[in-house]
């Protein structure tokens, strides 16, 4: 067990000593946001003592009375209003580090108590390409999958695509009467997103062609086999097209289940809140009312509008429902813009009337989580938009982050055999373009800046994957300069295993200390849905690496040492490796 786990569930016995009916769950123990005092801190006993009008020091000094970490840290101390601040023994240190190079852990462990995870991401429109807005969905979609997954728990990645609508009944007008066959074969979305275009534009100035369209969509609704055959192809066309950008993505999904999975659930599901007195009706819509909830009581929302025609609330709720008897999640995270903060609200809201009113109520109703995001912007600071001001496509953004890395990559390294040139560039665009979406805090909006994402110095994914390529070559020279250096086996450990990590120098202890908090930065990532967290500990990590790098000669010491740095250069890669995996970027061994 890693050392704060152990400091964690000793202290928690100790409060609970002292403290017999405390939830003793929630006393934690984080790093210490100042290494002055500290390698990790507890607050939790002052929030203990504040809701039991307790004094805060006193309940302190009587948790440590009961407290016994003495052989995995110094003297305990109790500072400020009652925080405890424990500091690791160097032994300790020196052996966590010894069992992460043999290949027992990467300062990470498994939930003791793993949950179920639905997580509802990029979910793109059919017949529209997929934009920038849809990037930042999965991606941050994806990182928190990986991130999940990591930790042991069971995730179930959903694609909540848009396959249904009102659009369709102009996208099969435009269809019938104006597809162009062979632009439909080179770019079917493009074609598609065309006949949109041009329906909704006609459809504007003319009430025919409006009602036109209305016809198409009611007979796709009805049924009508020729309509239904279009609409398919449709969707067959659009994710072929969308399943291009995942796989270039590295993006998977365990399930596509488009909006039009649940539009047999719709009608009995809008019945049933009638009769629970759920929704009612108004103006001759049917409404849900949030009378009692502040936020929500000047919002009330549709589930069926007065043409009888269902919306996306209706879907979203029956999709919950869905979720819910299919995988018992604990857990429910939607990745989509912050324009879609009211939807959500509602929908939870409306859910949870519903659930509570249910004669078997589900006692354990999963947490819904809306991780929303903010806007790319473009360098004027404006919406990003291509110069003739149409909205970027995600397939031309990722060709143009691969050429501009391409003449990094052979300005840098003109000797590179081209096929491998082409392979870094592809890697270090993707990942550039990945990490400039998940490193701003992902509420605000960003400024898309190619020089900005693909500067090799700075908090960029190039300077991290520079990084991790740098610290291969040093083993590269390990080997040359000295047969006999510590081997990596296949999974990268040091084979080693009476190695000795002796951790002298102030540079040595530093990298050490931010290697153990890789596996609690990628919990506070789960459990604020942030994985702008991950990137600053790598972008740190990398930090202090060049530190220790710069004032500990590696290869030049005596092979004691040697050895023992070497080993500290190991897992610092393993973790640079592991983070950018997480994150969703990957890594070459050489740039
Ligand atoms: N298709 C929607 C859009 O592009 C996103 C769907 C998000 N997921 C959901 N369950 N509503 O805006």
């Amino acid at each position: 067990m890693l050392p704060h786990k152990q400091i964690e569930l000793r202290l928690q016995q100790a409060v609970r000593a002292v403290l017999p009916e405390a939830d003793v769950l929630a006393v934690l123990v984080r790093p210490c946001p100042d290494p002055k005092f500290g390698d990790y801190q507890s607050n939790a006993l002052m929030s203990l003592a504040k809701s039991r009008k307790l004094n805060p020091r006193q309940l302190a000094t009587d948790a440590l009375a009961k407290l016994d970490v003495s052989e995995i840290c110094e003297k305990v101390e109790i500072a400020g209003a009652g925080f405890l601040n424990f500091r690791l023994k160097p032994v300790v240190l020196a052996q966590t580090l010894q069992a992460a190079a043999r290949g027992e852990h990467l300062f990470s462990e498994k939930a003791a108590s793993p949950k179920t995870a639905v997580i509802d991401f990029s979910s793109p429109n059919v017949a529209k390409p997929m934009h920038v807005g849809h990037i930042r969905s999965t991606i941050l979609g994806d990182c928190l999958a990986r991130t999940l997954r990591l930790l042991g728990h069971r995730v179930i990645t959903d694609n909540h695509i848009g396959d249904w609508g009102t659009q369709f009944g102009m996208l099969l007008l435009g269809w019938k009467h104006h597809l162009k066959p062979d632009a439909l074969k080179t770019d079917p979305i493009g074609e598609m997103e065309r006949l949109y275009k041009m329906v909704n534009a006609t459809g504007e100035a003319m009430a025919t062609v409006r009602d036109a369209a209305r016809q198409e969509l009611v007979k796709l609704q009805s049924g009508d086999g020729e309509n239904l055959k279009i609409w398919r192809e449709m969707i067959a066309l659009s994710e072929k097209q969308f399943d291009e950008i995942y796989s270039r993505l590295g993006v998977k999904f365990d399930h596509t289940l488009g909006e039009s999975f649940y539009n047999p659930r719709l009608k009995p599901l809008v019945e049933e809140l009638v009769v629970r007195g759920i929704a009612r009706e108004s103006e001759g819509a049917l409404v849900i009312f949030f009378d009692d909830i502040p936020s929500l009581k000047e919002h009330p929302t549709l589930i069926r509008k007065s043409d009888g025609g269902f919306n996306y609330t209706t879907t979203d709720l029956a999709t919950l429902e869905y979720r819910l008897k299919t995988w018992q999640p604990d857990e429910i995270i939607y990745v989509t813009d912050g324009r879609q903060q009211l939807h959500f609200q509602q929908v939870f809201a409306a859910f949870r009337k519903w659930q509570s009113q249910l004669p078997s109520a589900n006692p354990h109703l999963p947490t819904l989580a809306h991780v929303w995001f903010g806007s790319i912007l473009g360098e004027d600071g404006k919406p990003f938009k291509t110069r003739s001001g149409e909205t970027v496509k995600l397939a031309d953004l990722l060709d143009e982050a691969r050429e501009r890395a391409l003449k990094i990559v052979s300005e840098k390294n003109p000797d590179l055999p081209e096929a491998q040139r082409h392979e870094i560039a592809r890697v270090i665009g993707l990942g550039a373009v990945k990490y400039a979406d998940l490193l701003p805090n992902r509420q605000s909006d960003y400024v898309f800046s190619w020089d900005k994402m693909l500067a090799l110095q700075g908090n960029t994914a190039p300077y991290l994957q520079y990084a991790y390529a740098r610290i291969k070559s040093i083993f590269r020279k390990a080997e040359e300069t000295s047969p006999a250096a510590p081997k990596r086996s296949e999974g990268g450990n040091i084979e080693h295993r009476t190695l000795n990590i002796e951790l002298a120098a102030a540079e040595e202890i530093t990298l050490a200390k931010h290697l153990l908090n890789f596996g609690l930065t990628l919990e506070a990532v789960a459990e604020e849905y942030r994985p702008n967290f991950l990137c600053n500990y790598l972008f740190e990590l990398a930090g202090k690496f060049t530190a220790f790098y710069e004032n500990c000669p590696v290869l030049k010491a005596d092979s004691a040492v040697r050895d023992s740095r070497l080993a500290l250069c190991d897992l610092t890669a393993r973790v640079l490796k592991q983070g950018l995996e997480t994150l969703g970027i990957e890594t070459v061994e050489q740039m």
